[in-house]
């Protein structure tokens, strides 16, 4: 007689827009024959009730995670909450024997990295890292051309990131626009970026010297009213965000804000944010790789410029995503030697989903067993090492100092293998 293995009984934590649709409804859509779903939890009653509804699956709803563990003992976890608090949801789980998905960031700094650490070397709980870039099919052909050693050894990268001013500026609505919440998005956003050159490279990053300002939003604008929706200056502003107009937003955040008053549209121009929007860091690898990194969050383009240059040549790709201009539906990589050759590689572009990593994710993800060839799995160490990165360039920006993240506090655990 064959046996079916039950299947892992998966628990959300978080149902913002990224846990309500992302590790919600695609994922239940993907892989239902795989897991199930059996618990969602929010402190938001309003969010919790329309995430139960748009997911669709029968699962019971909690406002805590304390209560939801106890009441259904889930095998894993899936951490979607602000990134603040990824650190006490996620080794609250594994303390109580669930694995751990944690959305990027892992966590908001260097202390809170090491207690995930620590906690997953003593519970030997699973932790995977929600970095999606890495599994884009773009991603993984530049790691197989880096593999090749077609372009010999590299000795340096440029990798520059550009926001627009929809997406850019929407970081700086809400809890994101705290460092305290979010650690700036030298680790909310440049988080995904360190990882890919931290994966791209096989090798950890050392020192840090960045530079950051606030150049456009915050203190830079005329705040004229708290939030968009009350703001009687919205006309004039060029900022504004209709929550109500768009049917996505409202059914989340549309009147959720009436329990517990988080606010999706808060002004962009609130004197009291204090995260960075233009940030250069140039990072030191200890294989000696040296890195020219860049992120701008009220650019006219979405998208990256991202070059790894060798001995023997330069492996290069604009990934094109939003800009004012047509562009064919394709990804062109450059890999040129200098003998001269170039060859062109054309793969069809991924609208959505950052480029098609999420689903690869999900999949690799829930499939344990998958064969894994260019380690795209990310465990806990490489969510450690890109916060420390991130970390560092904060800190590096603040003080004018470059910053070696062995000074860190924790990094020997991040070392530890
Ligand atoms: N991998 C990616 O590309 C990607 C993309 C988007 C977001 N994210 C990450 O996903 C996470 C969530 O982002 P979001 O945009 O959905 O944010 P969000 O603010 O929309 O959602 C967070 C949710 O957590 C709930 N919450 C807050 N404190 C809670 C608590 N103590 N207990 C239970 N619920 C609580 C809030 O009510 C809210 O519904 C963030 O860490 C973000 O960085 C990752």
């Amino acid at each position: 007689m064959t046996q079916t293995r039950a299947k892992p009984r998966v628990a959300l934590i978080g149902t913002g827009s990224r846990g309500t649709r992302t590790w919600g409804k695609e994922l239940l859509d993907g892989f239902s024959d795989q897991i199930e779903l059996v618990g969602i939890c929010d402190s938001n009653p309003i969010r919790r009730a329309f995430a139960a509804d748009f997911i669709g699956r029968d699962a019971p709803l909690f406002d805590d995670l304390t209560s939801m563990l106890a009441a259904v003992k889930p095998d894993t976890v899936i951490v979607c909450t602000r990134d603040c608090d990824h650190d006490r949801h996620a080794i609250e789980a594994m303390e109580a024997g669930a694995d751990v998905i944690i959305e990027k960031p892992m966590a908001t700094t260097a202390e809170k990295c090491a207690r995930i650490l620590e906690a997953q070397a003593r519970t030997g709980r699973r932790v995977d890292v929600g970095f999606n870039y890495r599994h884009a099919p773009t991603s993984t052909r530049i790691k197989q051309e880096l593999l090749s050693g077609k372009i010999g050894e590299v000795v340096s990268v440029d990798f520059h990131w550009y926001l627009d001013t929809v997406h850019g500026a929407d970081y700086f609505r809400r809890w994101h626009a705290n460092r305290e919440n979010s650690g700036s998005l030298f680790v909310h956003k440049a988080t995904h970026h360190f990882d890919l050159l931290n994966w791209y490279l096989d090798a950890e990053p050392q020192e840090v010297f960045a530079r950051a300002g606030q150049r456009h939003y915050g203190k830079n604008g005329v705040q004229r009213g708290e939030t968009c929706s009350t703001c009687t200056g919205k006309a004039e502003c060029g900022f504004a965000l209709d929550v109500a107009g768009d049917p996505w937003l409202n059914a989340l955040y549309g009147t959720a804000h009436t329990a517990d008053g988080y606010h999706r549209d808060r002004c962009v121009f609130r004197p009291e944010i204090d995260i960075p929007d233009t940030m250069t860091a140039d990072i030191l690898y200890d294989s000696g790789v040296q890195v020219a990194y860049s992120l701008n969050s009220f650019m006219p383009i979405e998208g990256y410029h991202l070059a790894f240059n060798g001995t023997k040549g330069r492996i290069e790709i604009r990934q094109y995503e939003g800009q004012p201009w047509q562009e064919p539906d394709v990804d062109t990589i450059l890999v040129i030697l200098n003998n001269r050759t170039v060859e062109k590689i054309e793969l069809p572009f991924t609208r959505g989903g950052h480029f098609g990593g999420d689903i690869r994710l999900q999949r690799m993800i829930v499939e344990r067993d998958l064969p894994d060839p260019y380690a795209q799995r990310a465990d806990a160490r490489a969510g450690a090492l890109s916060v420390f990165c991130g970390v560092a360039a904060l800190q590096s920006a603040d003080t004018g100092r470059s910053v070696k993240l062995a000074d860190l506090p924790g990094w020997d655990l991040v070392t530890q293998r």
